[in-house]
């Protein structure tokens, strides 16, 4: 090989090495072999958020509702980052205070996530599935009706059977966005005329 490029070659791997220290980032470090370092236990033998002594934590990526700002890190919430009670229950219902804008993400984010198996009503005809692939349950099937909103939120985040996790893509505000957005078009499709304010009801008929 040409001398030269093999300074040249030196050099971008010096530099990309030396480039690394001391900037701080945001994002979680790469980690290439997960090793289970991280399994969905809710016993754990030990604390698995107990700090060495004198550790500080720092970091706060705004969240999407803005309400989780410290915790983004240590997630300690366990209701918001897992959907669970300290019981282990299914939390019943999201622990995110519920507005117009929060639905109209849950609807972007399903349309972009889920629309393609689930289609953008939740009755399971998306495009993937014309060409081949496991049909998914109907959203409004009496079964998903039933489960907590903490179920919900655990099936976007480790998938179940055929259907993929997706905790990588779709970040903790925009999984309960989305649990509230499937309420809601379960409400479409299942709704009936008792639902409807009495006053109301004559103008649908
Ligand atoms: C790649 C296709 C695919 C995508 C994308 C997908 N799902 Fe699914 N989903 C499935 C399949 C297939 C099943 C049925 C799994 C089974 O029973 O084997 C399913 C099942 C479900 C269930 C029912 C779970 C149960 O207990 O039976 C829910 C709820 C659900 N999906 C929600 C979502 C949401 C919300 C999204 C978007 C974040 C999503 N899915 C994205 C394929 C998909």
């Amino acid at each position: 090989m040409n001398k030269n490029l093999i300074l040249i070659a030196v050099a971008v791997a010096g530099l990309s090495l030396v480039g690394c220290r001391g900037y701080r980032s945001e994002k979680p470090p790469i980690h290439p072999n997960p090793n289970f370092d991280w399994q969905s236990k809710v016993k754990a033998q030990t604390d698995p958020k107990a700090l060495p002594e004198g550790v500080v934590v720092w970091g706060d990526a705004h969240g999407f509702s803005g309400a989780h700002t410290r915790d983004t890190f240590l997630k300690e919430d366990g209701r918001f980052y897992g959907g669970k009670e300290s019981s282990a229950d299914f939390v019943a219902k999201a622990p995110v205070q519920v507005t117009s804008d929060l639905l109209l993400r849950g609807q972007e984010r399903f349309n972009i996530y889920c629309a393609v198996c689930h289609d953008q009503t939740g009755s399971g005809k998306g495009l993937v599935i014309s060409r081949g692939f496991a049909p998914p349950t109907d959203l409004a099937d009496a079964r998903i009706l039933a489960m907590k909103d903490g179920e919900l939120f655990g099936v976007i985040s480790h998938g179940i059977r055929s259907m993929p996790s997706y905790a990588k893509q779709i970040k903790e505000e925009d999984r309960w966005a989305i649990v509230l957005y499937v309420r809601a078009l379960q409400k479409a499709r299942t709704a009936t005329l008792e639902d409807v304010p009495v006053d109301l009801r004559s103008s649908i008929k």
